[in-house]
C-alpha cells in the first residue's frame, strides 16, 4: 500500500457523498479513484468531480480491484451490513456511514467480520467531536442525569409506527441515534436497562428512552419528529446535572454551566467533524491509528434503538449489557466501549 495516499471507491452518489465531498477533495492524503452508484448517471458524475479513474454500477468491480485499498460506503442503511461484509472480506479498509445496521445481530456479525479480516472500519456517528460535547465532559466528567432532546419539523410521512415498518429507524435509529450513543459517551457508565414510551403506547420515533447506567446515573433521550417550535425553536436542546454543577446546551451552538465559574461556550457554530473524517480514515489505514468510530462504538445506537422498541411494545423495562449484545474479541468489550468512546 502507497503510505502516502489512501486509494478509495465511493459507494453511494446520493446527499451524504454530496456533501462529504468538499471535505475529500481537501484531503490531500485520500483520492477517490473510482465511484460506484447503481444510478449510472451519479456514478459518472461523481467520477467527474473527483477526477477518479473509472465509474461504474458494479460493485464487484470495485471490491475486486487490487489498486483499491479502502471503500468510502455512503448508501442508505438497507445495504450497509451487506456491503460491509463484502468489503471486509475483500480486504478493504472501511469508512461507512451511520447508522452501521439495524439490528443488534447484525452488528455482531460485522464485528465477527471485521475482526477476523484484519481491516479497520469507521463510521459515521459524529457529535462526539463538537467542541461543546469535548467541554462539557471536562467540566462535568461523571453527570448524575443528563436529557437530550431532539425534535425535527412536523412531516405527516414522518408520523411512523411498528405498522409502518422500516421507516421507524430511519427516524429513531438514524436521528435519536446520536442522542443515545451521546449520552453513553457523556455519562461515562455501562447501561443496564433500557425503558421507553412511544407515542400512543406504540413504537413510534417520537419517543421518550430512559437509559440507567452502572453507577446509577440515567440518560434520557427524548426523540419527535411531530413539530418543532414554541418558545425554544432549537432542533437540539440539553440539559446535564452533575451535582453542584449543570450545564444547558442550546442548539449545539451554545453551552452555558451553573454552579461553577468554568467558561462554557457562547459560540459554537462547528459540530460534525465532517472536516476531520477523511485524514483520520487515512491515519487509520496508512498509519495503524485506532478507528475513531469502530464497529463496536458505532453499534450503540442499534442495541439502545433495539432494547427501546422491545420496551415500547411490551411496556417493560428491558435489560442491555454490551457484553451480550456485541460480538467480543477475546471475551472483553474492545477499548473503544470500555472507555466510553475516548480513543
Ligand atoms: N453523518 C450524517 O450526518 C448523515 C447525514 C445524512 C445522511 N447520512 C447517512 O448517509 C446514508 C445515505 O443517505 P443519503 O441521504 O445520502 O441517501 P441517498 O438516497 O441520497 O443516497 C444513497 C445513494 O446510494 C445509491 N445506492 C443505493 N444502493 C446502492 C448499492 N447497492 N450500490 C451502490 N450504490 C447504491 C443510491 O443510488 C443513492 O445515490 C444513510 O445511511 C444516512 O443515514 C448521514
Amino acid at each position: 500500500m502507497d503510505n502516502k495516499v489512501l486509494r478509495c471507491g465511493l459507494i453511494g452518489c446520493g446527499k451524504i457523498a454530496r456533501i462529504h465531498t468538499p471535505n475529500i477533495l481537501a484531503t490531500p492524503e485520500v483520492q477517490i479513484v473510482a465511484t460506484c452508484c447503481i444510478v449510472e448517471a451519479a456514478s459518472k458524475d461523481y467520477a467527474a468531480k473527483f477526477g477518479a479513474e473509472y465509474h461504474t454500477t458494479d460493485v464487484d468491480r470495485v471490491l475486486k480491484d487490487p489498486e483499491i485499498d479502502a471503500v468510502i460506503i455512503c448508501t442508505r442503511q438497507d445495504s450497509h451490513l451487506r456491503l460491509a461484509i463484502e468489503a471486509a472480506s475483500a480486504g478493504k479498509h472501511i469508512f461507512i456511514e451511520k447508522p452501521l445496521t439495524d439490528t443488534i445481530e447484525e452488528g455482531k456479525r460485522l464485528q465477527e467480520a471485521i475482526h477476523k479480516s484484519g481491516v479497520k472500519l469507521m463510521s459515521g456517528w459524529w457529535f462526539k467531536y463538537s467542541p461543546i460535547t469535548k467541554r462539557l465532559r471536562e467540566v462535568i466528567p461523571h453527570p448524575y442525569y443528563s436529557t437530550f432532546m431532539c425534535r425535527l419539523p412536523w412531516t405527516e410521512q414522518y408520523i411512523v409506527d411498528d405498522e409502518k415498518g422500516p421507516l421507524l429507524y430511519w427516524g429513531l435509529l438514524g436521528t435519536a441515534g446520536y442522542n443515545l450513543h451521546w449520552l453513553w459517551h457523556v455519562m461515562r457508565s455501562q447501561p443496564t436497562e433500557v425503558y421507553a414510551m412511544g407515542y400512543g403506547g406504540k413504537a413510534t420515533n417520537t419517543s421518550s428512552i430512559l437509559i440507567r447506567f452502572e453507577n446509577g446515573s440515567f440518560g434520557n433521550s427524548v426523540f419527535t419528529d411531530m413539530g418543532l417550535g414554541g418558545i425554544n425553536p432549537t432542533k437540539w436542546y440539553v440539559e446535564v446535572q452533575g451535582g453542584p454543577k449543570s450545564a444547558a446546551i442550546h442548539g449545539f451552538t451554545k453551552l452555558a454551566f451553573e454552579g461553577t465559574t468554568e467558561p462554557g461556550i457562547p459560540e459554537n457554530r462547528y459540530h460534525d467533524g465532517f472536516d476531520k473524517h477523511w485524514k483520520l480514515l487515512a491515519d487509520m489505514c496508512l498509519n495503524g491509528k485506532a478507528s475513531t468510530m469502530d464497529a463496536w462504538e458505532a453499534s450503540i445506537p442499534t442495541i439502545f434503538t433495539e432494547k427501546a422498541l422491545e420496551s415500547m411494545r411490551t411496556g417493560k423495562s428491558v435489560a442491555v449489557d454490551f457484553r451480550k449484545e456485541m460480538w467480543l474479541p477475546n471475551g472483553k468489550l474492545p477499548e473503544s466501549v470500555a472507555k466510553y468512546g475516548d480513543v
